[in-house]
């Protein structure tokens, strides 16, 4: 157990680097299962997520060697179809090994896969898009067994763009005869990150980043190169730390269109959103005013900005409105943030902030990854001292927290409990 400790309100100023994309690696590391050769992928972030995946994959019979943010993967040695209980449960991501190992050998055996607890998240639209393609699930228990003689091309529709079914059922059909076509896919800039890659080792993707994705199956796909696009929950992260600083904090190395219904809301907000081709920083005006949130999918409000802009909305005067429609347990913040100093009320998926907020610091615990982030944000404004507990959460998803931060002045520590 780790726990972040900060000392609030000093005077920041300065630019943050954004890292790799955290949702976007988690899905290119498990995609070099399928290619025959090495495979290397450039800007991965160091953070403990791709430490599990990279354990599934030496696990697998993989070569993994890191570089400072270079992974090269080499799979051809890969003797194993099986993912223990333990190494499932680690992280969501592990789900992508089912589609890889699926796509690639015809066989997998996995677990229920692990991951924040937000919500019940359960993985039936990708269990269903794979049986559309021909494989067999025999489900015992929270374990899975998914075969399939000869995978065949199908046209699937997603009841809901899930990213994660969307990305699978891909891995899936990449490798299966004739073609496939995702009906209401997922439209987030990851997917096309991994189609990339899919289509760099020799697949046919058309369509990512649209609705509709069509894969014409290959016989075998080679080994290449990618690079990981900049991390738009991160970058979104610390543009409402630019925010709550309020002139001095410029954010680096994003694609700002990847967050602009977060730049929108700030605008809304009544802030002066300065933007250049891969920095955005953002500052006070003599204008605040409360605004409504809704989570949706891409390209909407994300779900996972929700509570990292929450405590911006704290601070700014009257009542904003912030509702989660993606998961149905994701307000775990709440009561810590009340605790620091906060007027937040939650009725069912909608939460009632009313500011302005002084923030106080106190002892807080990370629920989860971008609760933790939410609860770093409200501690670099707070007066005193924050202690956040459980903060392993926080370093499964923000590469070099600590440091990106003391670089711009603050105050803060990580120490092991
Ligand atoms: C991914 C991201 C996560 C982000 C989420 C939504 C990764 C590793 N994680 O998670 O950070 O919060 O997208 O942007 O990339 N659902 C089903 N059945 C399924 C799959 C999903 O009902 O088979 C539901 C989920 O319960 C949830 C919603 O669909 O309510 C979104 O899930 P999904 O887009 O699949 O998110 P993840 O891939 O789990």
């Amino acid at each position: 157990m780790k726990k972040i400790i900060i000392e609030g309100k000093k005077d920041l100023k300065g630019k943050i680097k954004v890292s790799g994309a955290k949702n976007s690696a988690l899905a290119l590391v498990p995609a070099a299962i399928l290619a025959k050769d090495e495979v290397v992928i450039e800007n991965v972030p160091n953070i403990s997520d791709i430490d599990s995946l990279s354990e599934i994959l030496v696990n697998l019979g993989a070569k993994v060697e890191r570089g400072n943010s270079t992974l090269k993967v080499d799979t051809s040695s890969v003797n194993k179809l099986i993912i223990s209980e333990d190494i499932s449960k680690k992280l969501r991501a592990s789900y992508y090994f089912m589609g890889a190992l699926l796509g690639k050998y015809n066989k997998v055996e996995m677990y229920f896969p692990g991951g924040c607890s937000i919500g019940s998240r359960p993985i039936d639209l990708h269990l269903k898009g794979f049986e559309a393609l021909g494989a067999k699930v025999k489900e015992d228990g929270n374990k899975y067994i998914i075969t399939a003689k000869k995978l065949k091309g199908a046209n699937i529709y997603l009841d809901f763009p899930s990213v994660g079914a969307t990305i699978n059922i891909m891995f899936a059909a990449v490798m299966a005869e004739g073609e496939t076509v995702i009906e209401n896919a997922a439209k987030e800039p990851e997917i096309s990150n991994v189609a990339t890659f899919l289509n760099n080792m020799g697949a046919e993707i058309r369509g990512a980043g649209t609705s509709e994705i069509i894969i014409r199956g290959a016989k075998d796909l080679k080994g290449c190169s990618t690079e990981v696009i900049p991390d738009r929950i991160e970058a979104g992260t610390y543009v409402v730390l630019s925010a709550m600083a309020g002139k001095n904090v410029e954010v680096e190395n994003l694609i700002p269109s990847h967050i602009d219904s977060l730049l929108i809301k700030l605008y809304e907000l009544g802030f002066d959103v300065k933007t250049k081709s891969n920095s955005v920083i953002v500052k006070k005006t003599s204008v605040e005013r409360p605004v409504i949130v809704r989570t949706q999918v891409y390209p909407g409000f994300p779900t996972d900005l929700q509570q990292p802009i929450t405590p911006l909305l704290m601070s700014i005067k009257g009542t904003s409105e912030l509702e989660e429609t993606i998961y149905e347990n994701r307000f775990q913040h709440v009561p810590y943030l009340n605790d620091m100093g906060g007027k937040i009320k939650v009725k069912g998926q909608v939460i009632k902030i009313t500011g302005p907020t002084s923030f106080k610091g106190t002892t807080v615990r990370a629920t989860d990854l971008r609760a933790g982030a939410c609860l770093v944000l409200a501690a670099l404004f707070a007066k005193g001292t924050t202690v956040i507990e459980d903060a392993q959460h926080i370093l499964r998803g923000y590469e070099n927290i600590v440091e990106k931060l003391e670089n711009i002045g603050a105050s803060i520590k990580i120490e092991e409990d």
